[in-house]
């Protein structure tokens, strides 16, 4: 299952300096500020209706939902380097859930990390993003889950090693990096780009999995949507920039892609950015994903790993047909393997055979020497939204040795990408569930 956590780096300097933090925050308690509506607040049905459309936009359930569970009831586990944490239960249960909180504690554990009994969260839960989220959307998010079914059942309890289970901790993280500064508008920027700019670094929270996270685990914000890590995925870069970023894609292909998962010439989007896609961004009005293009457009152009960069269609693909290889490739175990095991649903062309989602030519899976996202779509496998069995990918975790599946994905990145590929069985193992 994917697990949508954002924290991964060197965690001995966070420790000295949270802990440095902690004994100065240890005694001051939080307070609770009052929150109300403004007068432009929408009641009754139309409230619940768009607090609906926020917690989708949002993408609460990606986390507070596991697989086959009951929504909302947390439990979703984060594998962080120090333990596990669990997410809460947010449904209106009083007990296990956030049924008795009141609207300004909800508003500050949404907007401020802090739960209901004072203690700090840790920013697994993405509230450096919601932070900037208006009272009258916080409210709105509040009211629609004041209406789901009540779940009785608690998380599981978090499994952290001392000293990352002292919550207090988190105090001078939040200190240094959380700006808990609601969105101000541009008066120089039209509406779609503020509701862009609103969406892409507040409620979508695109910039927590798009933005380089330093030792400490805080975006580095100068370094803004240059590509980030999530889980051993790859966030590629989303700044304009025309040669590591976006720069390159039409607005026509960037809304394909944001609202189906896939965009003709650049491939499927597959990992926690298509369980966004599927949960979330698929389901934004039009005028959303517009927004969040033509704020991206004016980001500024950050040059990421060009060794990654996704090139043009390159001679060996040039050459191929859909059913059999051009140009010199390699005749080793790799091609043999893809030839049975890839070939009848990619095409050597890259176009894709029973779907044109199959489509592998540009894509950046296969542009990434290190092939981090492609070992995993293939040890994982991945499907359409409508879950056709007939275009399923399969998972090939158990099929192959790691040898094998480092062996085609190099040659995956060959023929496509016409780079090196650097893939390991090491790399492989390492990423096997
Ligand atoms: C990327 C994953 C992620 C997303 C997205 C997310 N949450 Fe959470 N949330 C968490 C985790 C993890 C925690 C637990 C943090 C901790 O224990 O310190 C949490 C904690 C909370 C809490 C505190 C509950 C408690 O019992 O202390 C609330 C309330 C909450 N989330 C609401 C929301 C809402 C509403 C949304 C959507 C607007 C949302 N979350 C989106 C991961 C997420
Ligand atoms: C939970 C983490 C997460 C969130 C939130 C997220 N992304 Fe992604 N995004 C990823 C990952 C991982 C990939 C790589 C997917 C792949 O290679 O198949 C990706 C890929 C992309 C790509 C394709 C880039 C390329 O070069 O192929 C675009 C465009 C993109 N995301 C835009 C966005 C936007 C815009 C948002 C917010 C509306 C967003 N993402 C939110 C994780 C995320
Ligand atoms: C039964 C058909 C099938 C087989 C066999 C198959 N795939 Fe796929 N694969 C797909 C489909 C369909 C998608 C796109 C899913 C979607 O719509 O999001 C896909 C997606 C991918 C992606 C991610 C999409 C992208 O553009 O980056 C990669 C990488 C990939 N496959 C590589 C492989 C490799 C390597 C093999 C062989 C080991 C393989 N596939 C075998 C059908 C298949």
């Amino acid at each position: 299952m994917t697990r949508p956590n954002h924290i991964g780096y060197g965690l001995a300097t966070l420790a000295c300096i949270v802990l440095i933090g902690a004994v100065l925050f240890f005694f001051l308690p939080h307070g609770l500020d009052p929150v109300s509506p403004s007068t432009e607040q929408r009641t009754g049905d139309a409230l619940i209706a768009r607090g609906k459309y926020l917690t989708m936009a949002a993408d609460c359930a990606a986390c507070h939902t596991t697989e086959g569970g009951k929504p909302f009831a947390g439990g979703l586990a984060f594998k962080l380097p120090f333990g596990t944490i669990y997410s809460p239960n947010i449904t209106p249960d009083r007990e296990n859930g956030i049924g008795a909180w009141s609207d300004a504690e909800f508003a500050r554990a949404m907007r401020s990390g802090v739960g209901r009994h004072g203690e700090d969260l840790y920013p697994a839960f993405p509230y450096t993003s919601y932070a900037l989220l208006s009272s009258d959307d916080v409210l709105a998010i509040r009211a629609y889950l004041a209406t789901l079914a009540p779940v009785a059942t608690p998380a599981p309890a978090n499994a952290l090693a001392f000293p990352f289970n002292q919550r207090p901790i988190m105090r001078g993280w939040k200190l240094l990096f959380l700006d808990s500064k609601p969105f101000e508008p541009d008066p120089a920027r039209g509406v779609a780009w503020n509701r862009g700019a609103y969406l892409v670094n507040g409620l979508a929270h695109c910039s927590e999995c798009h933005t380089p996270r330093n030792l400490m685990f805080a975006r580095k914000l100068d370094e803004a949507l240059s590509g980030g890590v999530v889980d051993g995925w790859k966030a590629w870069n989303i700044t304009p920039d025309n040669e590591t970023g976006i720069g390159q894609w039409t607005d026509a292909q960037l809304v394909s892609y944001l609202s189906t998962g896939y965009a003709p010439g650049h491939g499927a989007a597959s990992g926690s950015m298509r369980q966004a896609i599927d949960l979330s961004l698929s389901l934004l009005p039009a005028t959303d994903i517009e927004a969040i293009v033509t704020y991206l457009r004016t980001v500024t152009p950050r040059r990421a790993d060009a060794t990654a960069a996704a090139m043009p269609v390159g001679a060996a693909v040039k050459a191929s047909t859909a059913w059999s290889p051009g140009g010199e490739g390699s005749a080793g175990t790799g091609r043999r393997i893809f030839e049975g095991a890839c070939a009848s649903c990619h095409g050597w062309n890259g176009n894709g055979q029973q779907t044109a989602r199959a489509g592998l030519a540009g894509s950046h899976a296969v542009n990434d020497p290190q092939g981090a996202n492609l070992i995993r779509v293939i040890l994982e496998g991945t499907s359409a939204p409508d879950h056709a069995p007939a275009t399923a990918m399969p998972s090939f975790g158990a099929a192959y040795t790691d040898a094998e599946i480092a062996a085609v994905a190099n040659y995956a990145i060959a023929h496509f990408g016409g780079k090196q590929g650097q893939v390991t069985a090491k790399d492989v193992a390492d990423a096997r569930p």
